[in-house]
């Protein structure tokens, strides 16, 4: 099997594991679910609050020029006419003349393709030329984006042909009050940047801080994307962590150096191989409308690279559209220098979802043992959903009791799951596909014999025995080698 087409078995495999174990499930599925649209379950939602955690940590809180703020998803109309979404916020929308399906034509890649009987033309969808290349098996003569393409004739992946391009709006639309009509009409945000630009007074003046300072948000974001999938990597509803970094003019190519490794380092922190990562520089002509330049942390997903993170010099481009429109001077005062100016901002913009996605794949492995292939997920201790199961080897009263004591005695530091259940080769195998770092597991000598417990290693299934008031000091060592 060659090496992509393993990746790709991987994604399958992965995204079974999450709908066995509780990770991930497809949403309202007892109605057949909703296209791209997913929840995540009680392992999941404890490994998607340790990402946003772990974010907000090195972003805000370990930081003194860093604010955190929570905002609501709705805003006033105005924000998004400001911001330029109103306008250019859109994809390029092709439809099929046979199925009536919609595509992004940036989306559609022409390929001539080598077949048994004879060179053939089709239409491949893709997020990129990479990907659109491992979707064919005959040999490829050209690929070419359907947006390069000078050919008159637009083949689609349906078999009709595709129409012109028509600009499609990405905001979801809804009314405020009960009178539905223009003046009524809101957006879901469909960035959570925004509030931070149109809070930057209330933040400047209530903290009193010297700019260079950041103010950072996590929360959901909406947007009505034509072509989702790739499980949670391109969803309708996801979750946001951007952090505006308001400095001088003078100053933002050297604070957007900054962020960028900042990023790149967060990331490598918490366990993403560094061979599964790179910086990607926009080129000049994919530049977002508000971006001098952006360059994107990209992860290795199984299908193909994939943006993780942008981090953009926006200028003082929104704070100055957010003065004109809304007649508030956003500008800045440096009294040190004895100059007023607007603050440019650098823009480090990750994605929740995209990111715990990231960590499962590169979590996710299988290991041969002798009596069966073992699947694992190694995660980083800090964002494994579970830290520490305690597991008695037999639901005995005295087991019990000696167990249920050490699981209180973890579960006021870790999060510790209690598990009696089943073999205990199967718990271990359970934890193992939770990612848990750690089990402690009980036996008759602990109890009759010699109060000590055995700690087993997830990644080397090696066991150590320590008396069991030596236990903490060797929980702490072992979650430390990871
Ligand atoms: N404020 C700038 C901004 O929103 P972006 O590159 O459009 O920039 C930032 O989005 C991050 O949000 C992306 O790198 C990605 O991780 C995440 N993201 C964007 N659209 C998404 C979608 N449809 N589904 C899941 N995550 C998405």
């Amino acid at each position: 099997m060659s090496k992509n087409n393993y990746r790709l078995e991987e994604l399958e495999k992965l995204v079974s594991l999450a709908k066995r174990r509780g990770i991930i499930f497809p949403s309202s599925e007892i109605y057949g679910g909703l296209s791209s649209v997913w929840d995540y379950g009680p392992i999941g939602v404890e490994i998607k609050r340790n990402v946003k955690n772990l974010w907000w940590k090195s972003f805000v809180s370990e930081r003194d020029d860093i604010f955190g703020i929570d905002a609501s998803i709705l805003m006033h109309p105005d924000v998004w006419k400001a911001s330029g979404h109103l306008e250019s916020f859109s994809d390029p929308l092709v439809e099929c003349s046979l199925t009536g399906k919609r595509y992004r034509e940036d989306h559609i890649f022409i390929l001539e393709i080598e077949t048994k009987k004879e060179n053939k033309i089709i239409a491949i969808e893709a997020s990129d030329k990479n990907e659109a290349e491992k979707l064919v098996k005959e040999k490829i003569i050209s690929i070419i984006p359907l947006i390069e393409s000078e050919s008159k004739e637009n083949p689609s992946p349906d078999g009709g042909t595709l129409s012109d391009p028509r600009n499609f709006n990405l905001m979801f639309k809804t009314f405020i009050g009960p009178v539905e009509d223009s003046s009524s009409t809101v957006y879901l945000r469909p960035e959570t940047a925004q509030a931070m630009f149109v809070n930057f007074l209330n933040v400047l003046n209530s903290s009193r801080k010297k700019i260079p300072f950041g103010i950072a948000q996590q929360g959901k974001s909406f947007r009505n994307e034509i072509t989702p999938g790739n499980f949670t990597f391109r969803t309708r509803e996801f979750e946001q962590m951007e952090m505006e970094f308001f400095c001088s003019p003078d100053d933002d190519e050297k604070w957007h150096d900054y962020w960028i490794q900042f990023s790149l380092d967060w990331f490598k922190k918490y366990g993403i191989r560094e061979e599964n990562l790179m910086i990607r520089k926009h080129e000049s002509e994919e530049l977002p409308h508000y971006s001098k330049a952006s360059s994107d942390i990209d992860y290795l997903f199984p299908w193909s690279w994939g943006e993780l993170e942008t981090i953009s010099n926006r200028t003082d481009y929104d704070l100055k559209a957010h003065s004109e429109l809304s007649g508030k001077d956003l500008s800045y005062f440096d009294q040190e220098n004895n100059k007023r100016f607007t603050p440019y901002v650098i823009e480090p913009a990750m994605g929740a979802d995209r990111s715990v996605l990231a960590f499962l794949c590169d979590a996710y492995c299988e290991e041969e043992t002798e009596k069966e292939t073992r699947t694992l997920l190694k995660l980083h201790p800090e964002i494994a959903p579970i830290k520490i199961a305690v597991l008695p080897l037999s639901r005995n009263e005295k087991l019990s009791e000696y167990s249920r004591n050490i699981f209180d005695r973890l579960n006021s530091l870790y999060t510790t799951q209690y598990d009696d259940t089943q073999s205990i080769g199967r718990r271990y195998r359970r934890q193992d596909e939770v990612g848990t770092p750690l089990c402690v597991t009980i036996d008759f000598e602990s109890v009759e014999e010699d109060d000590s417990v055995t700690i087993r290693n997830r990644d080397t299934m090696e066991q150590i025995r320590v008396s069991s008031d030596k236990l903490l000091e060797a929980i702490n060592d072992q979650l430390k080698s990871f």
